[in-house]
């Protein structure tokens, strides 16, 4: 039984896989539309989200099978004090592939292992979005034709964007990767972070200011302040817009440079530039669809 819980659940060459089916499905999609006949999927979000589950309901309709689930916490039996286990063994009852997203992190998911249905960890409270990195890398690939030899900027909450920790996680297994980690100071990666880039001999700046990188960047992944990880109000007002990209700040950047951004977007990227060819984030989103259709075939074993 294969979950993912975290990215390094999949070997490169297994994300390689599903990128390729991902590629495939974008240009035969009528192919795939019963290759999961009968199959169920649940989403279980007991954190807000758009684009993650109703991406992850869309690939499972896409694939001819069904879904169902809540979208939060309050429609859960775990306000009348359930476990998540118990939840899981469930649903597992229902459903022949479980999507989760919950505020809290890592361990507890450890637990989940033993369900008798694949796990999808979509978003574990600031930790990790291993689905989101799929998108992430499917999206690179589309824009980029490669991964190896980039070199990516990461631009501000580094401490608890979990998209940003999955990311960096994968690309340390690819080559010749650089990365400007730009951020304010009290947002920077988290120390187990760091130590997964030393100890893979990654090549990494950590910045306040991602202009003095602008030229160098292949890609820049922006990513939005995480309000509702900070303890206090004031901290998050102090730092929420520190950085916005607009079209001044790419008038130096590559012609080909691919703007990314898991989104929801707050501020910290200026609407002016979503007509630039450089704005990949919405292209990003439909990634999102295809990899996800191509992760539930993997996960169900279908070809
Ligand atoms: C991200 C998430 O939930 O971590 N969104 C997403 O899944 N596309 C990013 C965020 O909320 O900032």
């Amino acid at each position: 039984m294969k979950h993912l819980i975290d990215i390094k659940d999949l070997s490169k060459e297994e994300i390689e896989e599903i990128i390729s089916v991902a590629n495939h499905i974008i240009d035969n999609e009528k192919l795939y539309s019963k290759k999961c006949d009968g199959k169920i999927l649940a989403t279980l979000f007991f954190e807000p989200s758009t684009r993650t589950r109703l991406s992850f309901e869309a690939a499972m309709l896409k694939l001819g099978g069904n879904v169902l689930g809540f979208a939060s916490e309050s429609s859960s039996s775990t306000t009348k004090g359930e476990s998540i286990a118990d939840t899981i063994q469930t649903v597992g009852c229902y459903a022949d592939i479980i999507v989760m997203r919950h505020p809290k992190e890592g361990a507890h998911l450890e637990g989940l292992r033993k369900s008798r249905v694949p796990i999808i960890n979509a978003g574990d409270g600031g930790r990790s979005h291993p689905s989101q990195t799929l998108t992430d890398l499917l999206t690179i690939t589309r824009e980029k034709g490669k991964i190896d030899n980039l070199t990516i900027g990461l631009c501000g909450d580094l401490k608890f964007g979990r998209t940003v920790h999955s990311l960096i996680s994968a690309l340390t297994r690819y080559d010749n990767i650089k990365l400007i980690l730009s951020s304010p100071k009290e947002l920077q990666i988290p120390e187990y972070v760091r130590e997964e880039l030393i100890e893979n001999k990654i090549e990494y700046i950590e910045t306040e200011d991602i202009c003095k990188y602008m030229s160098d960047l292949d890609v820049l992944y922006m990513t939005r302040i995480q309000k509702e990880r900070f303890e206090s109000e004031d901290e998050y007002n102090r730092l929420k817009d520190s950085f916005v990209l607009d079209v001044k700040k790419i008038e130096n950047a590559k012609k080909d440079l691919c703007i990314m951004h898991p989104l929801p977007r707050v501020n910290e990227i200026s609407v002016e530039l979503d007509d630039d060819d450089r704005a990949c984030y919405f292209k990003q989103v439909e990634c999102g669809k295809f990899v996800r259709m191509a992760l539930i075939l993997k996960l169900l074993n279908i070809c």
